[in-house]
């Protein structure tokens, strides 16, 4: 089971930096973004700090989803996805799914394109907008993180 023990750690390793990040973008990064004056300013001191992050949020999800993968296999969890026991294997997945389709599909396709001509036409609205979409993640993320730390620690949310 050695393998297991070294895949969670690389798991938990990549999932702190991953969650850290969107943690850091939503309570620090924007809205210092949004406290600056000048709309062009913001935009490009966004896309300097975001864009870098966006790298390492790409890796750190692969390299969870790999981690991940690997454990259910190992573990033979797979029929536990439906059981509602372990609601936080499913949110754990869901949420990877959703952050993989922004970094991967949505972002490289339209998402970015979308992002900067509305940042340029009306700056105020999009970065609102977008801190509470960055709000609404870092929730999900955190009920996920408590959720699988508990749950693969024994406790029942089924009474
Ligand atoms: C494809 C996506 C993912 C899969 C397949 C996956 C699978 C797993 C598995 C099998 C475990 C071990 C459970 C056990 O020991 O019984 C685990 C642990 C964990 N996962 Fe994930 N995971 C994924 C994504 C995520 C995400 C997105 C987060 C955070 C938001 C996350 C947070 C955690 C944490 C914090 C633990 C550690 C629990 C502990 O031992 O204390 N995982 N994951």
């Amino acid at each position: 089971m050695n393998d297991v023990a070294i895949m969670l750690a690389i798991h938990v390793l990549a999932v702190v930096l991953w969650i850290g990040g969107v943690a850091m973008v939503t309570t620090v990064l924007l809205p210092a973004v949004r406290r600056a004056k000048n709309p062009q300013e913001r935009l490009a001191f966004f896309n300097t700090i975001e864009r870098r992050f966006a790298w390492q949020a790409r890796g750190t999800t692969l390299l969870a989803g790999a981690s991940g993968f690997y454990m259910v296999d190992r573990l033979d969890l797979w029929s536990s996805f439906p059981s509602i026991e372990y609601w936080w294997l499913d949110a754990m997945v869901l949420l990877w799914l959703i952050f993989s389709m922004m970094l991967f599909v949505a972002e490289p396709l339209f998402l970015e394109r979308w992002f900067e001509e509305r940042a340029k036409r009306a700056p105020e609205s999009t970065f609102a907008l977008v801190q509470r979409l960055h709000w609404l993640l870092l929730a999900l993320s955190l009920v996920t993180v408590f959720g699988a730390v508990a749950g693969s620690h024994g406790l029942s949310f089924v009474p």
